[in-house]
């Protein structure tokens, strides 16, 4: 199967240039100014459009057994709204609790995956108990691949792990090479301030913000690098969602912790008062961990994205639906289910907020929302980059699109959108994995199947 993209211009992190891309067995074979398409060749015309490496979410929740329930999607549903929105490769983080068996978590997330994805995958494995036999299996899922942990410091009883188990995590991931990403939330403040304001009747959404206000993000980044730093550990920040998460991640990379920050797409366009407004319905959609932020954070983080301070845009996509889910803490806040969906906007909102508002260029949104989470979770240059070798992953971008958001028409399988009626500008025409066209123009048109496991080395030493 061959494929000709002429006439675009490619955007890399580092590089700009206009030229035709050949594809042959799903890898880019020749990038240069008028190539020969061999006969029998599928000839695409990018006049017009930019030409970007594909997209890679590097935290998505898929299976994900949560507060009580399940996450919505499949990768049935979720691969088709990442195509779509053009990201080619997800990260998903496998969450076993604390006395399921780690190995048989594993193949169960992975299980979920093989056959049903329209793009590629791989997973960061989550370690919510250690001792000798969890251990022990770690080592051989991080042999079979995988080469970064997820761990939590929020969630007290459930996904939460204890100061021991965060020190042998930190070990183990030093010897085999593998970076930790952490939820970084001090789970005691949390517990105790959810307690404190149910006791003073204060149960609607909006107080969720309340438990866990940023200083009890930042404490849980300090926490964090203060481990990492006793191992010499490489950990990265997932959802980092403010000033002072971010300070406090800055201040232990200057002493010399070896950190890298995501933040995500939500708070960048969302702010607080999204969980304070209307009834429960509405501000249920918008509690997640940790929490909508001050609008005064959001420009400080797109500062950050700009700057390079903050390394890779994900979106901790969660999708709980408000007719059942969301409404098992309507008496609670503790109880909502924490998440909101954003797997297929991410690229569409980066641009249009960020490109098209001039908060970032073309070089860093293609950095942020690919070529740094290839580079950091082992994927470069097979992903995160157009060029000769690498996996033909690619995103023709239609700048003149102009649509609007709306929950009836998204492929993800919730009944609400964040995004809902929000205009966007600019989406994918065209979305291939490795050759194959997955997506065209807002529609899904791969089959389900073709996406593959990523495996992948240690490289963190
Ligand atoms: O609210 C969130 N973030 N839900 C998903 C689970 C997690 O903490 O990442
Ligand atoms: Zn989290
Ligand atoms: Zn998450």
């Amino acid at each position: 199967m061959t494929m000709l993209i002429r006439n675009g211009e490619i955007i890399n992190a580092d590089s700009r240039v206009k030229a035709d891309i050949l594809v042959e067995d799903g890898v880019i074979r020749q990038i240069g100014e008028k190539l020969d398409a061999p006969k029998g060749t599928e000839v695409i015309n990018a006049r017009g459009k930019y030409v970007f490496p594909g997209f890679i979410d590097p935290h998505v929740h898929i299976y994900l057994p949560f507060m009580g329930t399940y996450a919505k999607d499949t990768y049935k549903t979720a691969s088709k709204a990442a195509v779509v929105g053009g990201t080619t490769t997800l990260i998903e983080m496998c969450c076993p609790g604390p006395t399921d068996p780690v190995m048989k978590s594993y193949e169960l997330w992975r299980g979920k995956a093989e056959g049903n994805s329209a793009c590629d995958f791989t997973f960061h494995m989550g370690v919510t108990r250690f001792d000798k036999k969890s251990e022990a299996e770690l080592r051989k899922i991080v042999a079979d691949g995988i080469s970064s942990f997820k761990i939590f410091l929020a969630y007290k009883g459930a996904l939460g792990v204890s100061d021991e188990q965060l020190f042998n995590v930190m070990r183990l991931a030093k010897e085999l090479g593998v970076i930790v990403t952490a939820h970084c939330e001090n789970a005691e403040l949390v517990a105790q301030m959810q307690q404190r304001l149910i006791d003073e009747g204060k149960t609607a959404p909006k107080w969720h913000y309340h438990s866990r206000p940023p200083m009890v993000e930042a404490e849980g980044v300090h926490h964090l690098t203060t481990f990492a730093a006793m191992n010499g550990t490489h950990v990265y920040t997932v959802h980092t969602s403010c000033r002072e998460s971010v300070t406090a991640a800055l201040r232990a990379r200057e002493r010399g912790v070896k950190i890298w920050i995501e933040t995500l797409i939500q708070y960048l366009t969302h702010d607080m008062t999204y969980a304070e407004k209307g009834g429960f319905d509405r501000a249920s959609r918008y509690v997640m961990s940790p929490p909508l932020r001050h609008k005064s954070n959001q420009e400080y983080l797109w500062h950050g994205l700009q700057q390079g301070f903050i390394n890779t845009l994900a979106t901790d996509h969660a999708p709980f639906d408000v007719k059942k889910q969301k409404q098992m803490g309507r008496n609670d806040f503790t109880k909502i289910p924490n998440g909101i969906p954003s797997l297929e906007d991410r690229v569409k909102m980066f641009w249009t907020h960020g490109v098209c508002e001039g908060r970032i260029d073309m070089h860093r949104f293609v950095d942020c929302a690919s070529t740094q989470t290839a580079k950091i979770f082992g994927l470069f240059p097979r992903k995160g980059t157009i060029a000769v070798g690498s996996d033909a992953d690619i995103v023709v971008w239609d700048p003149k699109y102009r649509g609007k958001i709306s929950a009836r028409k998204h492929y993800m399988n919730i009944d609400y959108n964040p995004y809902e009626g929000w205009t966007t500008k600019g989406r994918p025409a065209l979305v291939t994995v490795r050759g194959e066209t997955v997506a065209k123009d807002g529609e899904f048109v791969g089959k389900l199947g073709h996406g593959q496991f990523l495996s992948r080395e240690p490289t963190h030493f």
